[in-house]
């Protein structure tokens, strides 16, 4: 898919279809996210993909409710880490910046918009989630004590063509100096 079409018909994927997703696609959109950039080339951010359906609906009923619906629905749910303490701190571990740990959740971002728009490319439907409860998810899915949970994506074949949500124009987005 080009690429400027694929950013513009890239939409958030709220209903998908019972076919599972093939592993190999899968792993195809995590190595096209993997050239995402990064502070210093860290690459902080990992990917856990849950395909156990009794997973998914334990998270739905007592990590996520709000987005049950969706995680209920989709054939596998991703949970994003980071490798925490890395993007945006120094050897010594003190923040490079006065962002201070913010740098963290900037590369997720990056990272997970790279990997839902090469999943886009590869005929998969997202939606990036970030209404759970975190610490509780954290330890139900035993992330690593050195990584943090960002952020659910919802991944499986779309059962929806929505229309995007309007767009601000370029005048309110793009100032000169
Ligand atoms: C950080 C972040 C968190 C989000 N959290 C949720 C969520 O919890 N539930 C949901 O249905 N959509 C969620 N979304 C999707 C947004 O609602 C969606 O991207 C936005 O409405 C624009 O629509 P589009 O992705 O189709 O362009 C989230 C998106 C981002 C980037």
């Amino acid at each position: 898919m080009e690429l400027q079409e694929c950013i513009k018909t890239r939409r958030s994927i709220r209903k998908f279809t019972d076919e599972p997703i093939p592993r190999t696609l899968l792993e195809q959109a995590v190595a096209l996210a993997a050239w995402a950039p990064s502070w210093k080339n860290t690459q902080i951010s990992r990917y856990i993909a849950i395909e156990d359906p009794e997973m998914r609906k334990t998270i739905c009923e007592t990590y996520a409710s709000f987005n049950a619906r969706i995680i209920g629905g989709c054939k596998t749910l991703i949970a994003q880490t980071f490798v925490k303490g890395r993007s945006g701190f120094e050897r010594d571990s003190s923040f490079s910046t006065d962002r201070d740990a913010g740098w963290q959740y900037y590369d997720c971002g990056i990272a997970a918009q790279t990997f839902c728009l090469a999943a886009h490319d590869l005929g998969l439907g997202t939606v990036i989630m970030g209404i759970f409860d975190r610490k509780g998810l954290e330890s139900y899915l035993q992330i690593p004590e050195d990584q943090e949970l960002m952020a659910l994506i919802a991944v499986g074949y779309p059962a929806e063509e929505p229309t995007g949500p309007k767009r601000k124009d370029v005048e309110t987005l793009l100032t000169y100096r």
